[in-house]
């Protein structure tokens, strides 16, 4: 059985949290994209070429403990522009995305570039300001010691960059579900993800 759900979405949408619960639910394989161009960007922190980096990524890269940062999230997104460095990851992304027993993805050009062809495709979004004070409650649970304005900034910062790049920029495809979480707790988005999947898996 091969069945992919595509979830797309701006900076800290919430995509993680759901793509996890809706893998599970389905008993799918999920893979995080995003995991690749922190990895790639992390790389080039270190001084290493964005391209170079992204075509010698391992499995271990995506294991680094400091992926989550802030620091690594802007290297992601400036290294994300980068043509040679989207189709350096496309293959591998495909692959997942066609693997038996179905497969749930997470980024932002799942729907429209990787997966057209996608069985199930969601949008998840919530305004700026929802979303920003989500991640920086996430980063200061996690240890981070940041301020929501730092947060919001990036948040932004990204989603321009993401919206605005020549190559796969982030937008809904035009088959995708719209999800707004401004105003969902976590159980609802998942039961609005979950509803939404189920309908295209009867149709
Ligand atoms: O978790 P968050 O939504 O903050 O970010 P992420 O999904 O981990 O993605 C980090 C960055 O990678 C994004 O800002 C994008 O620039 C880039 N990205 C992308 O271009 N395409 C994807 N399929 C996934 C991520």
């Amino acid at each position: 059985m091969r069945f992919t759900i595509a979830i797309d979405g701006p900076a800290a949408a919430g995509k993680g949290t759901i793509s996890k619960a809706v893998a599970a639910h389905y008993g799918f394989a999920h893979l995080d994209t995003g995991l690749l161009y922190r990895a790639v960007g992390r790389k080039t922190l270190d001084g290493t070429q964005a391209v170079a980096a992204a075509e010698a990524l391992t499995p271990e890269d995506l294991e680094a403990s400091d992926l989550r940062t802030p620091q690594v999230a802007q290297a992601a997104s400036k290294v994300a522009a980068i043509p040679e460095v989207r189709a350096a990851l496309t293959d591998f992304q495909r692959a997942f995305a066609r693997r038996s027993g179905g497969a749930v993805l997470d980024g932002r050009d799942i729907g429209t570039v990787i997966c057209p062809s996608a069985e199930a495709k969601l949008f998840v979004t919530a305004s700026a300001e929802v979303r920003a004070e989500r991640r920086f409650k996430e980063l200061m649970a996690g240890g981070h010691d940041t301020g929501f304005e730092t947060v919001l900034k990036d948040v932004k910062e990204r989603d321009a960059r993401d919206m605005n790049r020549a190559d796969a920029p982030l937008k809904p495809a035009e088959d995708a579900v719209l999800i707004d979480t401004s105003s969902l707790g976590i159980d609802e988005a998942i039961a609005a993800a979950i509803a939404a999947i189920d309908a295209r898996r009867t149709a």
